[in-house]
């Protein structure tokens, strides 16, 4: 029988990563198949984690090189007379180490793999010792930007930014745990824009005189909003105006940017009571602040012979794409992408980042494609996409409703976040009521576990599926205590926690002189997925997918409680130091990996 391993990664980022032992093994088996096949360096070590096959899993991991080897050597004078024997070679030649314990060849020459206990053991112990940051991996790039969150002022902030602010976040994150020096988490917010050609022309009608205009007085942005889109909607004359409004605007008129600037810190106080809440930081700098580098940028583009007319408008042509993109429209005015093109820009030269991320709906991959083909053509980017400095759009898939629609309120308006994040809190409050180990709290741990645990199901429940895919916004379901969701996550940690508390012992006294044993095959079972955390973030980072965390997350949550501690006592066994020792690491990634996804820990429930 032969297992297959499970899916490698496809990014193509050079990272030094010393805690994976997927890594560790190939070192490894590198050093075996250069022995094994010395006229074949082009040989990579193909080893990746076993997955569980009917419930049976024939090692820890697998080298999968026997088949691409014999391919190579078939028709050549070879010693090996097919894959299997090539499969018993590389583990014959394979040098002495402390980390396996034994490898056998399967099937068309799979090398099986089942690593030490003592070793895995010996490796949770140091991370108790050193710390998780000891796992760290090391990502090249010194400088990284994360565009995140950006929701357009005085439009609505909906359920989409909610998405780009969740995913943005936990990237920054990712970016951070990875050593990279300076993450800059950048909120692109739409600040500038033909909208405010008409706000503020219904502002100046509804406040003929200007000293009444107050942020007060502005009050609901998005009320604003309407009222004036309808006004703008249904009559000429007001729509000229709002198009006056706009080009005075532009050309600097002090009543107008002061109204503008009092539009903008509506919203910004409004967004920022939504990010407060999330726990999310952002540094804002939004389109207005590119407006002044648009015509240099152009001139450049255009000096490179980059920009074409086209029907009047000033255009670009990139690769592979028919349509060229419009950077400067008919009448002059610069659009979204003519922003785009002077903020890449300014964070390439001024800021010197060697990665920006853009976190958006996949509705905007073609801008961004285009964007970045614009600067290959000017040779502002490098022509190998995967080069630095790099520039990547994370994509990411719509928010649904249970209808199967975009999700709307009743009414069909759009979702407030405010709305859903108090929703969610005021769910959890009810349930954490209800339930008895609950009465003695203080008004204030109700009040701060409820935010926990509400917010947090609300970022998993986002977090946990691919980010391409759509999904479905639930309440119930991301609520329920089980199943895969961050309320069932975090009653796993608070356990465990309990378990700790429990045992009466002095955890860190136990860290000093206790010891790690995994004589139990589901002690060893832990401990292995323990060890894995290194090598799932890396391809979690590598390939920008938060998914990936929250499905061994998951793992681990169900490795601990329906193996490891339906089976094996804690407290009271002879075992006992060991097992708390095992409790403590499972609760330090536990809370590494819900650092990753921003969601705060609860540790009683
Ligand atoms: N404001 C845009 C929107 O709401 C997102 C901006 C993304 N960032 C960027 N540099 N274009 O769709």
């Amino acid at each position: 029988p032969v297992t297959k391993p499970q899916s490698t990664s496809t990014a193509v980022i050079e990272i030094d990563n010393p805690a994976s032992v997927k890594r560790q093994l190939a070192q490894l088996f590198e050093l075996s198949l250069r022995a094994t096949v010395p006229d074949e360096p082009d040989v990579v070590p193909l080893v990746d984690a076993c997955a569980v096959k009917g419930g049976v899993k024939f090692g820890d991991y697998q080298c999968n090189n026997a088949m691409g080897v014999w391919s190579k050597v078939k028709g050549k004078q070879t010693e090996f007379r097919g894959p299997p024997a090539i499969g018993q070679a590389i583990v014959n030649n394979l040098p002495p180490s402390e980390m396996i314990d034994s490898c056998s060849v399967a099937g068309p020459g799979f090398v099986n793999i089942v690593l030490s206990k003592k070793w895995i053991a010996q490796r949770v112990q140091r991370m108790l010792v050193d710390g998780i940051d000891a796992w760290a991996p090391r990502l090249p790039v010194k400088r990284a930007l994360v565009d995140f969150s950006s929701p357009n002022i005085a439009k609505e902030m909906h359920v989409g930014h909610l998405r780009s602010t969740i995913i943005g976040d936990t990237l920054a994150r990712m970016f951070e745990f990875s050593r990279v020096e300076c993450v800059i988490r950048r909120n692109h917010v739409g600040d500038w824009g033909t909208q405010f050609g008409m706000l503020i022309t219904y502002l100046f009608e509804k406040f003929t005189n200007p000293d009444d205009l107050s942020e007060a007085a502005i009050g609901d942005l998005q009320a604003l909003y309407k009222a004036s889109k309808v006004r703008f909607d249904s009559d000429p004359e007001f729509k000229l105006r709002a198009q006056q409004a706009v080009v005075r605007l532009q050309s600097g008129e002090i009543k107008y940017r002061k109204a503008w600037k009092q539009i903008c810190d509506v919203s910004r106080a409004e967004f920022d009571k939504v990010y407060q809440r999330l726990g999310v930081q952002l540094e804002e700098r939004g389109e207005s602040f590119y407006n002044p580098y648009i015509p240099g940028v152009l001139e450049k583009l255009d000096n490179l012979g980059l920009i074409e007319e086209s029907d009047g408008a000033r255009v670009i042509y990139v690769e592979g794409v028919n349509i060229p993109v419009i950077a400067v429209k008919r009448d002059g005015g610069y659009n979204y992408f003519s922003t785009d093109l002077a903020s890449l820009w300014y964070r390439l030269n001024e800021e010197k980042l060697e990665w920006i991320v853009y976190v958006t709906d996949i509705g905007q991959q073609q801008h961004f494609d285009m964007l970045f083909k614009a600067y290959r053509r000017a040779g502002w980017l490098p022509k190998d996409e995967n080069a630095y400095p790099k520039c990547t759009h994370v994509g990411f898939g719509l928010v649904l409703g249970e209808d199967g629609k975009r999700f709307r309120t009743r009414s069909s308006e759009v979702v407030r976040l405010v709305d859903l994040l108090d929703e969610a809190k005021r769910r959890c409050r009810t349930s954490i009521l209800e339930r008895d180990t609950a009465k003695d709290w203080s008004e204030e741990e109700i009040e701060k576990t409820s935010e926990a645990i509400g917010y947090g199901a609300v970022k998993y429940a986002d977090l946990k599926i691919n980010r391409l895919t759509n999904y479905t916004f639930n309440f119930d379901q991301m609520l329920n205590d089980k199943g895969n969701t961050a309320v069932y996550l975090q009653y796993a940690h608070a356990r465990i926690c309990s378990i700790i508390r429990k045992s009466g012992r002095d955890i860190e006294e136990v860290k000093r002189n206790g010891k790690i044993v995994l004589d139990h095959e589901d002690e060893r079972a832990l401990g292995l997925h323990l060890l894995q955390f290194p090598e799932v973030f890396e391809e979690a980072c590598t390939n920008l997918l938060p998914n990936l965390l929250c499905e061994y997350l998951y793992n681990l949550s169900e490795i601990f409680t329906k193996k490891f501690y339906s089976n094996c006592q804690v407290v009271g066994s002879s075992e006992e130091t060991s097992r708390l020792l095992l409790c403590e690491a499972t609760v330090i990634v536990m809370r590494h990996c819900f650092y990753l996804l921003g969601i705060e820990p609860v540790y009683r429930l």
